[in-house]
């Protein structure tokens, strides 16, 4: 029996396959290289050598997907494939409820089909829009305020009213917060196309040398020093967090929504002085607009993950910052150098 994990070639994802395969499952990955690199699939397998099994496929090929439900014993799947960029998704937002609904609905189609009634999802964060208090609860009212955060908002209300049609389904719908950080060994990592939207991989690049300064979008907000404050999670705190996810869905039918942070909110400027402090290099800054859409602050109430995952985030924000300057020393340009290498 094999967990099917979508989008495994990418940043979560990846992260995931390797503490699945460390754990002794048996993994299937599918992802059509929209946002990855095949270097990422040729990563996980030499960080754990261990063997698993990918196709190159897109999730709204019905067909293609369905081959592989047919060929291998599917117990579970971890659905990671999407879109995830939040001011594409207002330029272009058909593509996004396209992409990240369409893909999900043939996903669910074909999982009925074959009775694989177990799924975690990938959720965000995001569907809590502008939160009325902190920490955020699970139950806190939901409004995404962009149409990638409401592609979430959406598959979400689509898995409940697929329980609630058919009781043989087991869900876990995880909310992550700010995941940053890379595996150990350096070989895996956050590999952003072209500029960064996301605080860390652009702080990473400014410490590199490939970008001049980080812009700190707004500097009068009412937090502690008057930048933003988020609950960034290191990505391999959030990957045992699927297991743990795992785990109770194999136990139990039904829906449960859980929050994955650490709890603790921190502002940029402290981001900025702790990487400055595991880089050893100084980040050059400047205080710029606030950036439209978003929020003063935003951190996880992790209570419900802890006592019902029994899973906490425990890796602080220290290594957080020296496992990311770790991947970003060891690969500048994330796997695109390679295929420069192959070029040469
Ligand atoms: P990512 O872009 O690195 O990974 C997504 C993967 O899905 C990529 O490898 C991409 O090629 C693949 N993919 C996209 N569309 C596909 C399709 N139609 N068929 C097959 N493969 C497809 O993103 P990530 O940061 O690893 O995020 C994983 C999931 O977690 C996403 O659903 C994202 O929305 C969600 N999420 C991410 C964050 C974050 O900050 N990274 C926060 C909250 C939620
Ligand atoms: C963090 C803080 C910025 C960049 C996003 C998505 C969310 C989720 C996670 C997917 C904020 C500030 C940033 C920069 C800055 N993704 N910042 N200069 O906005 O909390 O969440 O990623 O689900 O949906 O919206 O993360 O890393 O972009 O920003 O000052 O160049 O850093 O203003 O306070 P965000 P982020």
């Amino acid at each position: 029996m094999a967990i099917l994990i979508t989008g495994g070639a990418g940043y979560i994802g990846s992260h995931t396959a390797v503490e699945l395969l460390e754990a002794g499952y048996e993994i299937v990955i599918v992802d059509n290289f929209s946002n990855s690199h095949p270097e990422a699939i040729k990563r996980i397998g030499e960080i754990t050598n261990k063997p698993f099994i990918f196709y190159e496929l897109d999730l709204m090929d019905q067909e293609r997907l369905e081959e592989v439900f047919a060929r291998h014993s599917i117990e579970a799947v971890i659905h990671f494939a999407g879109l995830k960029a939040v001011g594409e998704s207002v330029q272009l937002p058909l593509k996004y409820y396209h992409t990240n609904i369409y893909s999900t609905l043939v996903l669910c189609e074909i999982m009925k089909k074959y009775e694989v009634f177990k799924l975690v999802f990938s959720s965000s964060a995001t569907v809590y829009g502008c939160p009325e208090t902190v920490p955020i609860t699970e139950d806190s009212s939901l409004g995404a305020s962009n149409p990638y955060g409401r592609t979430k908002q959406m598959i979400e209300e689509i898995l409940q009213d697929m329980a609630l049609s058919d009781p043989q389904w087991g869900i876990s719908i995880l909310r992550y917060f700010n995941p940053i950080g890379a595996h150990k060994s350096g070989r895996i990592g956050e590999n952003p196309s072209g500029i960064p939207n996301n605080l860390m991989p652009y702080i990473s690049q400014v410490a590199v040398g490939k970008l001049e300064r980080l812009n700190v979008f707004g500097c009068d907000y009412p937090t502690v020093d008057g930048t933003g404050v988020r609950d960034y999670i290191h990505v391999v705190d959030l990957a045992q967090g699927h297991i743990k996810a795992l785990e109770r869905i194999m136990q139990r039918k039904g829906v449960d929504v859980y929050n994955l942070g650490t709890g603790k909110g921190l502002s940029v400027l402290e981001m900025i002085s702790t990487f400055e402090s595991a880089s050893g290099r100084r980040i050059p800054y400047a205080f710029a607009e606030r950036r439209s859409g978003d929020i003063a602050v935003c951190y996880a109430d992790t209570l419900k993950a802890n006592r019902e995952l029994n899973w906490s985030a425990d890796r602080g924000i220290m290594e957080m910052c020296e496992d990311t300057w770790r991947w970003q020393c060891a690969n500048p340009n994330g796997y695109s150098e390679i295929e420069l290498e192959k070029a040469n």
